[in-house]
């Protein structure tokens, strides 16, 4: 495995490159604005999907034509949102997501995330934890696209059911893979659960994978 360590130019470090970037890569939509001021006034933590993140994402649901989508994560519904923005752009029938949170007062503001998008038709929200909620929709599968965005140590518990849920050539997009730096040093819960999850998803047997070095860390996997 390896080979040497990647060099050369570090986008991260140069703040006039990445607002160049930004200011092209990443429109702000005001519908999503409208979110984030939502999410802020009602006390949510502003851990959302960093802006070329989203755009990852966006960009993914279109190149696969993702229509069947899980979420693992809802927060206040600004991915959520986002996730079927870019969606509705793929030709043929409409998108469904189905987003799961473990908290009802985040889920509460979702709601009306969603409420405020026009798009409650397309999604079902899921109050709970994910581990019990997620056999609900198996028979409404196989899935497109999992967006895994919540407890850190239960990634390698929801790889196991992206792996039985999407389709060949699905893909699971997960946020935070580098847990703030602490990934390669820590050893809580979410770390360990987190290394797990990278080994099994990297092992090349059932998935091909990448991480998007974006934000917290991105990581891609098709499903083979
Ligand atoms: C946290 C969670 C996230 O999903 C994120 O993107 C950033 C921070 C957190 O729990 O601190
Ligand atoms: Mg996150």
């Amino acid at each position: 495995m390896g080979g040497a360590p990647e060099k050369g130019f570090s986008v991260a470090e140069n703040g006039e490159l990445v607002r160049y970037l930004q200011s092209h890569f990443t429109p702000s939509d005001p519908i999503l604005d409208q979110i984030v001021q939502l999410q802020e006034r009602a006390g949510l933590p502003a851990i959302q999907l960093s802006p070329f993140d989203l755009q990852h994402l966006g960009v993914i649901i279109r190149m696969i034509g993702a229509k069947r989508i899980v979420e693992i994560g809802t927060l206040g519904g600004y991915s959520g949102v986002s996730i079927l923005q870019a969606a509705n752009g793929v030709s043929g029938a409409q998108p469904e997501l189905h987003t799961f949170e473990i908290r009802s007062d985040h889920g509460a503001v979702a709601e009306e995330a969603f409420t405020l998008a026009g798009v409650t038709h397309q999604v079902k929200l899921y109050i709970g934890d994910a581990h019990v909620r997620l056999t609900e929709i198996e028979e409404r599968g196989p899935f497109d696209l999992l967006f895994i965005d919540a407890d850190k140590a239960g990634y390698p518990d929801y790889l196991d059911w992206g792996e039985r849920n999407l389709r060949s050539g699905g893909v699971v997009v997960a946020d935070n893979v580098f847990l703030k730096g602490k990934l390669i040093s820590g050893e809580s819960s979410a770390v360990l659960g987190m290394r797990k999850f990278i080994e099994r998803v990297s092992s090349g047997l059932k998935w091909h994978s990448t991480v998007l070095p974006t934000g917290d860390g991105l990581l891609v996997a098709v499903r083979l």
